[in-house]
């Protein structure tokens, strides 16, 4: 008897957890904002629910201030690339220095040179008073790397969301994985390679610099040492970045259109106009291998904007951590 008084009893409540369970999911919905998806798969509309207005803000803020400075664009494009290829989108590149953590912002590519870290903190803020611990810094740099490109002009593509961020950075990693300007058309192949890029994605990817500004101290050598330079273009580079001093001085490294995202970068190119040693390497009058794509994408900037939109949307995959893998940080310069 007493045995029948406990079978029933444990029935009711298994039947009662059951039917308490299947009105969790409603429940789960309503906090889903804070909950990382378990799936950890990318989606472009990975905010629709749980941040509705977070792509109209990076949107407009990133839009004024890029119109305000168009040079922000191409360094807010840059640092896209500078976070991606060092352990992934995983907004690395965007954590401080402090007294026991060195980041990747001293690496050699970045000191000095990387620029765009204020803009990114203004649209964290604003998001983390709409939706807080929500919207990765990973993702705001992915979806403020377009807004740039579209704001100066250039091709729109859908950014997959739901990166998350690192709590941790790889300083030998950004001074190894990001490409130097003195590399050879080898070297540079190699370079992309070993992130999952063809030569051709490496084409289309460098026709970043139709935007954007280069330090005299990067370009030095080649205007001084080498013999593929356009002579009135070395002229004028000389007139700008002199053979000692004045590293700092600044050129644009598409000669014609630097604030407009166009394919001028390539025609540039053809004509010996390519401001990095490696850029130049891209194209060798007819003889090297990835000069056929420099002179497809000088003709038509279509195809360039097509290929370029498509590498992008690559290179915002490469390695991104998602699901319950590392944090919606807080503010993007420390972990929480
Ligand atoms: C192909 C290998 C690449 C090399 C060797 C390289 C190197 C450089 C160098 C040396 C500068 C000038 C930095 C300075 O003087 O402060 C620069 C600027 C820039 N790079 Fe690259 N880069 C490469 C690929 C890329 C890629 C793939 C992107 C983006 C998808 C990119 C975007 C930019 C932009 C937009 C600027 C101008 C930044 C500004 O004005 O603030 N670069 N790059």
């Amino acid at each position: 008897m007493a045995d029948n008084k406990l079978r029933i009893c444990v029935l009711i409540c298994l039947i009662s957890i059951i039917s308490a369970s299947s009105v969790i999911p409603s429940a789960t919905t309503f906090v889903s904002s804070n909950i990382p998806d378990p799936f950890g798969k990318l989606s472009s509309t990975f905010y629709e629910t749980r941040c509705p207005l977070a792509l109209a803000t990076i949107k407009a803020t990133i839009t004024t201030a890029v119109l305000n400075d168009r040079r922000l664009g191409a360094s807010l494009l840059r640092l896209h690339f500078h976070d991606c290829f060092v352990q992934g989108c995983d907004a690395s590149v965007l954590l401080k220095d402090n007294a026991t953590f060195k980041g990747e912002q001293n690496a050699f590519p970045n000191v000095n040179s990387l620029r765009g870290y204020e803009i990114i903190d203004k649209v964290k803020y604003i998001l983390e008073k709409l939706c807080p611990e929500v919207v990765s810094c990973a993702d705001i740099l992915a979806v403020a790397a377009r807004d740039s490109v579209v704001a100066l002009g250039g091709p729109f593509w859908l950014v997959r969301l739901g990166r998350r961020d690192s709590t941790t950075a790889n300083l030998n990693a950004a001074n190894s994985d990001l490409p130097s300007p003195l590399l050879d058309l080898k070297g540079l192949i190699a370079a992309f390679g070993k992130k999952g890029f063809s030569a051709d994605e490496m084409v289309a990817l460098s026709g970043a610099h139709t935007i954007g500004k280069s330090k005299c101290s990067a370009y030095r050598s080649r205007i001084y040492n080498e013999s593929n330079v356009e002579i009135n273009y070395r002229k004028s580079l000389q007139e700008t970045c002199p053979r000692t001093g004045g590293d700092d001085y600044l050129s644009p490294l598409d000669t014609t259109t630097p604030d407009i995202f166009d394919n001028a970068f390539y025609k540039d190119l053809s004509s010996y106009k390519g401001l990095l040693h490696s850029d130049q390497q891209l194209f060798n009058g007819g003889s090297g291998s990835t000069d056929y794509k420099v002179l497809a994408y000088a003709k038509d900037a279509t195809l360039f904007g097509l290929d370029f939109a498509n590498a992008m949307i690559k290179m915002g995959n490469l390695s991104p951590l998602t699901g319950y893998q590392g944090q919606i940080r807080k503010y993007c310069t420390s972990v929480n």
